[in-house]
C-alpha cells in the first residue's frame, strides 16, 4: 500500500478521493495484475480529471486564493499522466515503466498532496 497517514489533509471527501487513487495505482504496479493495466489506467484517467474538478470546485466555492495556481498543477499533471499512459499502453508493464509511474505518478501526487492540497486544507480549515 503507498498511501500513508501523512498524506491525509483532513478533508474527508479530498482523502477519500486521495486513496482510491493509491489503490489503484498499486494495481499497475502489481505484476500479478498485468490483465487490468489497460483497465486500470483508462479507470485512473477519468478518475483523476473528476477529482481535480472535485477539488477545484472546492477551492472556488471556499474563494482559494491560489485557485488559479492550482488548478494550473492539475493541468499539467493530466498531460504528465497520458504521456505515461501512451506509453504504457505501447509497451506494457515493465522494471522501466514501473520506474516511471513511480517518480512520474506516485512522486508527482504524492508531492502534490503534501504541497498544494495541504495548503488549501490549512486554508480552508481556518475559514470561519
Ligand atoms: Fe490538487
Amino acid at each position: 500500500m503507498l498511501w500513508t497517514k501523512s498524506l491525509e489533509t483532513g478533508i474527508e471527501a479530498i482523502d477519500n478521493q486521495h486513496k482510491e487513487l493509491f489503490r489503484q495505482i498499486d494495481i499497475l504496479l502489481d505484476p500479478g495484475k498485468a490483465n487490468r493495466v489497460r483497465d486500470t489506467l483508462d479507470f485512473l484517467e477519468k478518475y483523476i480529471a473528476k477529482h481535480f474538478s472535485d477539488e477545484q470546485g472546492m477551492h472556488i466555492k471556499a474563494k482559494y486564493p491560489k485557485a488559479a495556481e492550482h488548478k494550473s498543477y492539475h493541468d499539467s499533471y493530466i498531460v504528465v499522466f497520458r504521456n505515461l499512459k501512451g506509453k504504457y499502453l505501447k509497451e506494457g508493464p515493465s522494471p522501466a515503466n514501473n520506474i516511471a509511474v513511480n517518480k512520474n505518478v506516485i512522486g508527482w501526487l504524492k508531492d502534490h498532496i503534501l504541497v498544494h492540497d495541504k495548503d488549501f486544507a490549512e486554508y480552508f480549515k481556518s475559514l470561519p
